[in-house]
């Protein structure tokens, strides 16, 4: 049985429900209250909030978040957006209860995103649907069954906006062989590593009708905003917003 704990984000006080005493192996896809108060990840939360400033919050009434995690992105999303409806789910009841006790005011609930995007949402929809991966890569998208239908899912159901941590962007730079793979199925050139941004634009125009109106990088991965019928030019920035973090107890 682990401990709670609380930090401060950006001036809001955010509760770690049953934090275990050992740190787990960070492999597969662990709920994220597990490390993310003793490794902040300051890089995808400055991301996240450089995205959300460049919607129209207008247009967005309702989200739909995949993969709540300890709530930094939902605190984050309700601060910019203020969104009328908000659903929050994560398949980890810790993060779950964390959110929970961290932002009361969203509708939190232990669901497997995956399996709710292959089926479809239920035909329901949302005007923006953030979809934080941990281990998203566009070739897993194509190649592993457990992602076959999660993103045609998420593109039916989202109105206007889609968020995508995708780490392609990582192992593009990082490794020639990634980048010949990468040539090969998407058509970019290997030997321009930020091509590979351009190339996933188009495959996303041609599949879901979605174009990229912004990327947000930092060292390990990506965050990229799409919006449904988007056709006009898109920046790939480093993320720069500062946040402010501070462990409270
Ligand atoms: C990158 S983290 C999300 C971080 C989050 N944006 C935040 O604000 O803390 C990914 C989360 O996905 C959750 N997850 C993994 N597989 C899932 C699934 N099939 N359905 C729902 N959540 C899942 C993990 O528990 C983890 O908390």
């Amino acid at each position: 049985m682990g401990r709670r704990r609380k930090y401060e984000l950006d001036g809001h006080v955010m509760t770690i429900v049953n934090e275990p005493e050992e740190r787990p192996k960070i492999s597969g896809d662990p709920p994220h209250v597990h490390f993310s108060i003793q490794h902040p990840i300051l890089d995808a939360v400055s991301a996240c909030k450089q995205l959300l400033k460049a919607m129209d919050a207008g247009r967005v009434r309702s989200v739909c978040e995949l993969f709540g995690g300890s709530g930094w992105q939902t605190l984050q999303i309700q601060r910019t957006l203020k969104p009328r409806a908000h659903v929050v789910l994560d398949s980890s009841p810790d993060c779950i209860a964390s959110i929970k006790a961290s932002l009361p005011q969203v509708t939190a609930k232990v669901r497997d995103s995956f399996a709710l995007a292959r089926a479809g949402f239920g035909g329901l929809e949302f005007d923006y649907i953030a979809a934080d991966f941990n281990q998203y890569t566009y070739h897993r998208d194509l190649t592993d069954p457990k992602y076959k239908g999660v993103m045609d899912g998420i593109f039916k159901a989202a109105k206007t906006y889609v968020t995508l941590a995708d780490s392609s962007w990582y192992g593009v730079l990082r490794f020639r062989r990634n980048r010949e793979s990468y040539a090969e199925s998407i058509g970019m050139d290997p030997d321009v590593p930020v091509d590979y941004f351009r190339a996933l634009n188009k495959q996303f125009k041609k599949r879901a009708g979605f174009g990229i109106v912004r990327v947000a990088r930092w060292g390990t991965s990506s965050e990229v905003l799409l919006q449904r019928g988007y056709k006009g030019e898109y920046e790939v920035q480093k993320a720069t917003e500062p946040v402010q973090f501070r462990i409270l107890e």
